[in-house]
């Protein structure tokens, strides 16, 4: 059964709800008794953990695979994560985030942007090798140094395939 007109008919209805309600404060009304309610404001661990582990080991899988699409595309995403990570929390410990990150990743970067243009396995193994190291210096001069990135050996994503030709 199609159910895209219901759902169409909701979106609408929800806009409508939307517009009528412009103007006044966006969040529900708590149920009396219980404490008013904050958005919950991610720290650059949880960005880290969030965006930039998973992508940094989607990429290395990619690359394994010489799956360059993909792994074009986990280089971009990754860029694009740091652009957010940098707005949303532009220092860390009194350290300009923006600063560090393109000291530390610009190059190997770069680096990778080659060796997928190229589709060379090896020149790409070894901007991998670097872009993990750039993590690896961030998190020493942040006073993180027991956070340590490496090359994945397994993937940790059962429900993608990174095979090429998909
Ligand atoms: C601009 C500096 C900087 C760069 C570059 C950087 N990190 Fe981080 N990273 C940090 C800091 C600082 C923390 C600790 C933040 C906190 O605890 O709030 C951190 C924490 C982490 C953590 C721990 C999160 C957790 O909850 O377990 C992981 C994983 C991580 N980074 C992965 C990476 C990877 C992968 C890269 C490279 C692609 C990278 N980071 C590049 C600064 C950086």
């Amino acid at each position: 059964m199609n159910k895209r007109p219901a759902l169409v008919a909701t979106v609408a209805a929800l806009m409508l709800v939307g517009a009528s309600s412009a103007g006044l404060p966006q969040t529900a009304p708590q149920p009396e008794g219980l404490p008013a309610t904050a958005p919950y404001l991610m720290t650059l661990g949880d960005m880290m953990n969030t965006f930039i582990q998973p992508r940094h080991a989607k990429l290395g899988l990619a690359g394994q695979a010489q799956n360059w699409a993909l792994a074009a595309y986990a280089v971009a995403e990754i860029r694009q994560s740091f652009a957010g990570i940098i707005k949303a929390q532009p220092k860390f410990g009194g350290m300009p985030v923006g600063e560090l990150f393109d000291a530390a990743l610009g190059q190997p970067l770069n680096a990778l942007d080659a060796a997928i243009k190229d589709q060379d396995p090896q020149h790409f193994a070894k901007a991998y090798d670097q872009l993990s190291q750039g993590c690896n210096a961030c998190h020493m001069e942040l006073n993180h140094p027991f956070v340590v990135i490496k090359t994945p050996e397994a993937s940790a994503f059962p429900n993608q395939d990174f095979k090429p030709g998909q």
